[in-house]
């Protein structure tokens, strides 16, 4: 231990009472030990570069290139997507793909290039490969979107898995985004992020990573056209990005860098080219549709750490309801479990919980639940039993159980990697079910185990399944959570068939989006805290996970009346709207910041409760196109270079785009507007994009924007589906896309697709189908008419 571990430790042992930080530092030094005889020492290593080209095999798809010292495998699937992979390596196995992997395209075929390269030929794309094995991507017009040069690995010599490292090249006017969620973006400014998931151990901010949902996802943004690049291996490694610079016309252009050097696992890689929309729908028919949330999910959210007791819900529900504010989800922290663990109820303190469930739901309130991993570590517990007795627990390489420290004390981890496992673990929230629970907030799942020094983790060395094909933490870690998440998708499809699992998972990796959707976790509460909540969404929505949204007001602390506002007013906007503190925070409910705050803050509840349908039409297209609700400015517009750098704004599905102010004490704020007619819906002011203007801000309202022509279903004040068009310029169509859904289950509604133009001096709104077209079903009530 050296003097910085010490004081760290110190410091635990007195924060986070006397036992548990004896634990913590115990834990440490097992940590440390686990892995000391655990894990192979590194010892000497020999590099390895592919070397030079020496023949090729066709196949389907594409084929196999080799190498003096390598294969690199070629497909190029289906959907568009080109796959490689060195060593030989094909796309399986993989946690982040859906089953089945995408069928090869039988008219890509691999031909010789010239100077003893080869290359696939595709509808979408071009890959060549250089005779010293550099991979370029190309889209049809011929433009070099991303070149991959030769890797090189490390080897140890005495034999196990070897390091590698490849540097990429992309056009000099290309931005990267993605990476998983990060507080910093949502474009990734040049640096290095690690892909590790990681409980950051305290409120984080912009300056935080990584956190807990890291991917090997780029999406990188260029020109020509987007492109997003998969490296698809869960093990620890760094991706260090390096934008390019373009020589205003000198023809120096530099190109921007990437560089990824991964510990271990498969060097191969999924590459999807096209405009965001085409990406990101290769992205989920590879890695798995967006799951559909229930529509109760998509309303607000009320969650504490410390309710404390059933009086305490009840208090909070009743001042909801008192003040006619809309609430729909009410979220109960580990303190209502009993001393911490997980799959139990707190009987002094909720003894009546499915009672209290069910009354709340007659009012229209969901009760969801914290689900932990760890489980504590005391025969006598019932799930520390049964998971012993069925060997569910990750051990160390010397087969005793791994335990780690969280909420309960001393823990053990389910290895969720191996299906019997997840099949157990499934099948308990059958408990959760009968307590009343709708919906599951799973936490700490990084995994995280409190540590006073070393990292807040599972050993390195601790063993896990791995469907069988047996490995440790190193390659496990990543996919913890996302194999987390598929137990209980799983499971509840089993428990409650009828119903849609609603889950959000604060770690996880690529194809989360199959099970639900994550949270910020515990963000700082100021200002940067609530542009980090922004830059996370966009950028998770960007990897495929649409469903998240932030700690609104903070984590910690106490916001001020402006900031919790601001924040408040954002998270209406955002997929998942909820308000949550830790058990040491100040208040966080609407009422407690003052007349105004209040009167502000139903304004965005009862604006999110008449957006509901349209939120719910977004999931049902986020499912179906893998589409985000929430998207960057230049989501249709990528080659327009101003919008590609703003971030302080987002499009809220097709229609809307939504200005949130990010600053305390401003009263107006700039916001750049795409190509375009687009209302101020407060003034109903009309603006023409691209350009850039001034707008209203005040306290009691974000500027939402509304492009013209837009059709929205909105909640009408009985409660049914009406029409909100906004007329579209003179001489312009409109239109827009309707999902009608019960709420829940899984019938298949059908699209409805209306079109708004003009007919002399007056806008009309019609459906399209199949016959013609028809009467809408629905009220419309058009807007916009005032300006023209
Ligand atoms: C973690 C979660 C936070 C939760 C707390 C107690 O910090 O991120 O949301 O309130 O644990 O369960």
């Amino acid at each position: 231990m050296d003097g910085r571990d010490l004081v760290r430790s110190v410091k635990a042992i007195g924060s986070a009472g006397a036992a548990q930080g004896l634990r913590t530092v115990r834990a440490a030094w097992r940590r440390r030990r686990t892995d000391a005889s655990g894990l192979p020492p590194r010892g000497a290593e020999r590099a390895r570069v592919p070397g030079p080209v020496r023949d090729a095999e066709p196949g389907p798809g594409g084929g196999v290139v080799r190498f003096n010292r390598s294969a690199l495998r070629i497909t190029v699937a289906l959907n568009g997507a080109v796959f490689w992979g060195w060593d030989g390596v094909g796309p399986e196995p993989s946690y982040g793909l859906a089953n089945p992997c995408p069928e090869p395209d039988p008219r890509a075929v691999l031909e010789p290039d010239k100077d003893g390269g080869w290359r696939v030929v595709a509808e979408r794309v071009t890959v060549i490969v250089s005779r010293h094995g550099a991979v370029e991507v190309r889209t049809p017009g011929g433009v070099t979107l991303r070149r991959d040069l030769p890797p090189r690995w490390w080897e140890p010599v005495g034999g196990g898995p070897a390091r590698w490292m490849q540097r990429s090249e992309v056009t000099a006017d290309a931005r990267f985004f993605g990476l998983g969620g990060r507080a910093c973006g949502p474009r990734l400014r040049d640096g290095t992020y690690r892909l590790w998931n990681t409980d950051p151990g305290h409120p984080f901010g912009p300056g935080d990573d990584p956190l807990y949902v890291t991917m090997p996802v780029q999406l990188v943004v260029a020109d020509a056209a987007t492109h997003l690049a998969f490296h698809d291996t869960s093990w620890d490694g760094t991706v260090t990005l390096r934008e390019g610079e373009e020589g205003a016309g000198s023809g120096h252009d530099r190109a921007g860098t990437c560089e990824l050097r991964m510990d271990g696992g498969p060097l191969r890689c999924w590459v999807m080219v096209g405009t965001p929309a085409r990406v990101l729908l290769a992205w989920a028919s590879l890695t798995g549709a967006p799951a559909l949330p229930p529509a109760w999910a998509l309303g607000h959210h009320h969650a504490r750490w410390g309710f404390g007791s059933e009086q305490e819900v009840r208090r909070i529900v009743s001042g909801y309801q008192e003040r006619g504010l809309p609430l729909d989800v009410v979220h109960l922290d580990i303190d209502h479990y009993d001393a911490h663990q997980v799959f139990t109820v707190d009987q002094d303190r909720f003894p009546k919980l499915p009672v209290l469930a069910e009354e709340l739901r007659r009012d229209g309130i969901r009760l969801v639940s914290i689900v932990d991993p760890a489980v504590k570590a005391e025969p006598g517990n019932a799930v520390f039993d049964a998971g012993v007795d069925g060997n569910a627990f990750v051990r160390d390489a010397a087969g005793r159980l791994v335990r780690g420290v969280v909420w309960p004390g001393e823990t053990v981890h389910p290895d969720f990697t191996h299906a019997r496992v997840r099949e157990w673990w499934g099948r308990l929230y059958a408990e959760r079910l009968a307590q009343g629970f709708s919906g599951f907030w799973h936490d700490m799942n990084e995994p995280t185990s409190f540590a006073a020094f070393g990292e807040s983790t599972l050993p390195r060395s601790a063993r896990h399944s791995l469907e069988g094909r047996g490995g440790d933490h190193r390659e496990a870690h990543n996919v913890y959570a996302l194999c987390m998440a598929r137990a209980a998708y799983e499971g509840l499809r089993e428990l409650a068939p009828q119903e849609r699992p609603f889950i959000f998972s604060r770690s996880g990796w690529a194809g989360m989006q199959r099970y639900g959707g994550t949270w910020s976790g515990d963000v700082a509460t100021g200002w940067p805290g609530l542009r980090a909540s922004l830059s996370l969404v966009m950028g998770l929505g960007l990897c495929g996970v649409p469903y998240s949204g932030p700690d609104v007001g903070g984590y910690d602390g106490s916001p001020s009346p402006e900031l919790f506002l601001r924040w408040f007013q954002l998270g209406a906007y955002l997929p998942l709207f909820r308000t949550h503190a830790s058990l040491r925070a100040g208040r966080r409910e609407p009422w407690e910041f003052g007349a105004d705050v209040l009167e502000h803050a139903r304004v965005a509840l009862v604006e999110r409760r008449r957006l509901l349908p349209y939120f719910v039409t977004l999931a049902h297209l986020a499912r179906r196109t893998g589409a985000p609700y929430v998207r960057p400015l230049w989501w249709s517009a990528p080659e327009d270079r101003a919008l590609r750098d703003c971030e302080d704004a987002f499009l809220l599905g097709d229609c809307l785009l939504v200005a949130p102010v990010l600053d305390p004490g401003a009263d107006r704020r700039a916001v750049q507007l795409p190509r375009g007619r687009w209302y101020d819906t407060a003034t109903g002011q009309a603006y023409e994009g691209p350009a850039q203007v001034l707008v209203d801000a005040p306290l009691s309202r974000i500027p939402v924007l509304v492009r013209a022509g837009a059709v929205i279903p909105v909640r009408g004040d009985d409660g049914g589906l009406e029409l909100e068009v906004w007329a579209p310029a003179r001489g312009r169509v409109g239109g827009g896309l309707v999902v009608p859904d019960a709420g829940d289950g899984w019938d298949e509604p059908e699209i409805e697709r209306y079109v708004a133009r003009w007919e002399g001096s007056r806008v009309v709104v019609e459906r399209e189908g199949e016959g013609g077209v028809s009467e809408p079903p629905h009220p419309v009530r058009i807007r916009g008419l005032e300006t023209d």
